[in-house]
């Protein structure tokens, strides 16, 4: 009976992620999509806990050992959550995604020591006979797809919040290929080896995994870092999938199914939006060259750039027919999302039509824009994703950059040396007149100069993006 409300309770938890996945996709609901899968998987912790059998039919018992780890992820998680600033959530998904790295390469390390235990005697006998082929590939494929999975958050983790410099030496792409097959050759060894001798190949099995993590996403740099995080999220689906097979446990299956799917399509989008084939991020290859162009203000000269008053941008902006806002990092830093909406409706009570030019990495995460807009209660209809934008500029009287760079830079199109070269950009310098919104003439993300802000058609409008655009809105009422 207890097994039958176990397996009811799986598949109650396996439809609440599939129905908080689905309303994820929409910021309307996204909030209480997480609730609805976060509830669904309260259900699956407990029912495991309380239902759960072993082989030999005894439930769980080191109860003090799972509830003291429950409490204590439980509070540093929710202290975590409650503290961290919009800006930093990356970082903190990447930590988190992380942790479950980690949490399915345990899962393996116990499942292969317990076959281990249980035939402690047989010393002689090869692993191989112990265990079926495919178990033992799961249990891997969970050992290292988590150990790869974690080191490579943890350094994606330093580099979105600087702690870490991109670092690459030549022929890593070489070294990095080795290791992986250094991996297998391990894996293959922990299979081939007697009882009496299985540590060592199952540690170096986890130690080149661990070494790989750290060298596949240690060159990764610029504008790149969004598709190794999303790439890195579904390696931990993957992992925790292998767990579920492990364990025959149905909710963890779906959820590290829904997880691996979920990131490799979007790790397939940000893909196509930077411009990048899978098998450069697979190989660690791409990014490397961001290192040379980065520093404060680069090392290229660009010549002069001009700056625009505030009243002169409100009245540009004030008797234009046409305006187009760029959000970027900047505006989500400056947490000005209310203010651009405030902007928005007064230029909009003026008869001037207002829209939003998204671009899809436009911030630190994906979705950034459109979550801090939303937030704001922009109108979803007012936001145009990248290639309808580019359409459009053409036809815009006044572009108002704010807080974004990389996004907007043209060497993205125009200079193949440099590091965001190939990344489809929102093409701004097509409209009549193009106003920049920063604080100083710093690069962005990439770390790379932006030749926007030297054409004649834009215009600098420093400052804090908050700050000019509660005097913009004050400006342009007065017009
Ligand atoms: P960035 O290129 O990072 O530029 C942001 C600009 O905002 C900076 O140049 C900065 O200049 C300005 N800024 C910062 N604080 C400001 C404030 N309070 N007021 C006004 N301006 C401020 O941003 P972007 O154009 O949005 O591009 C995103 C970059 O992040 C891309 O390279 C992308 O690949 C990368 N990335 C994206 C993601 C995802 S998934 N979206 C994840 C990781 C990395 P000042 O310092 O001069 O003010």
């Amino acid at each position: 009976m207890e097994l039958h409300i176990l397996t009811l309770c799986y598949i109650i938890a396996s439809v609440t992620f599939i129905i908080g996945l689905k309303m994820l996709s929409s910021p309307a609901t996204a909030r209480r999509g997480n609730l609805v899968a976060a509830a669904g998987m309260t259900i699956a912790i407990f029912a495991t806990i309380f239902l759960f059998r072993e082989d030999d039919g005894k439930k769980l018992h080191n109860y003090v050992w799972i509830f003291a780890g429950l409490i204590i992820g439980t509070i540093a998680g929710t202290l975590a959550a409650k503290k961290v600033k919009m800006t930093a959530m990356p970082e903190m998904v990447s930590l988190f995604n992380g942790m479950g790295g980690a949490c399915a390469a345990l899962i393996s390390a116990a499942e292969f020591y317990h076959t281990y235990k249980i035939n402690q005697g047989a010393v002689d006998t090869p692993f191989s006979s112990l265990v079926g082929v495919g178990q033992y590939i799961t249990i891997a494929a969970g050992a290292i797809i988590g150990t790869i999975s974690y080191t490579g958050s943890i350094i994606a983790w330093g580099k979105l919040n600087g702690r870490i410099k991109d670092f690459s030496f030549k022929g890593q792409h070489i070294v990095n290929m080795i290791i992986l097959v250094l991996v297998i050759g391990a894996a293959v060894w922990a299979y081939q080896s007697a009882m009496g001798n299985i540590y060592l190949p199952f540690i170096l099995i986890g130690f080149f995994a661990f070494i790989y993590g750290i060298l596949f996403v240690m060159p990764i740099g610029g504008a790149d870092m969004p598709v190794v995080i999303s790439l890195l999220n579904s390696f931990t689906g993957v992992a925790a999938a292998c767990g579920g097979f492990l364990y025959n446990n149905k909710a963890m299956l779906t959820g590290g199914i829904l997880v691996g799917a979920a990131g490799t399509l979007l790790t397939i989008l940000m893909c196509k939006a930077m411009n990048r084939s899978l098998t450069n991020v697979l190989i660690g290859s791409f990014g490397g060259g961001a290192t040379a162009a980065k520093g404060e203000g680069g090392t290229k000269t660009q010549g002069a750039y001009k700056e625009i008053s505030l009243a002169d941008a409100a009245m540009v902006m004030g008797y234009a027919n046409k305006v187009m806002i760029v959000p970027g990092y900047g505006l989500a830093v400056a947490q000005a999302q209310h203010t651009c909406h405030e902007l928005e409706k007064i230029l909009g009570e003026k008869g001037v039509e207002v829209k939003y030019a998204i671009h899809p990495v436009a911030g630190r995460m994906p979705g950034h824009m459109n979550v801090l807009l939303a937030e704001a209660d922009v109108s979803y209809d007012k936001l145009l994703e990248m290639e309808y934008a580019n359409d459009e500029f053409a036809t815009t009287d006044v572009v108002l950059v704010l807080g974004a760079n990389d996004v907007v830079n043209p060497a993205a199109k125009n200079d193949p040396a440099s590091p965001i070269y190939g990344m489809p950009i929102l093409e701004v310098e097509q409209a009549k007149t193009v106003i920049v919104n920063k604080r100083s003439m710093k690069p962005g993300y990439a770390g790379i100069e932006n030749d926007l802000f030297f054409q004649p058609k834009t215009s600098m409008l420093f400052g804090d993006a908050k700050k000019v655009l509660q005097e913009l809105c004050a400006e342009v009422k007065n017009i």
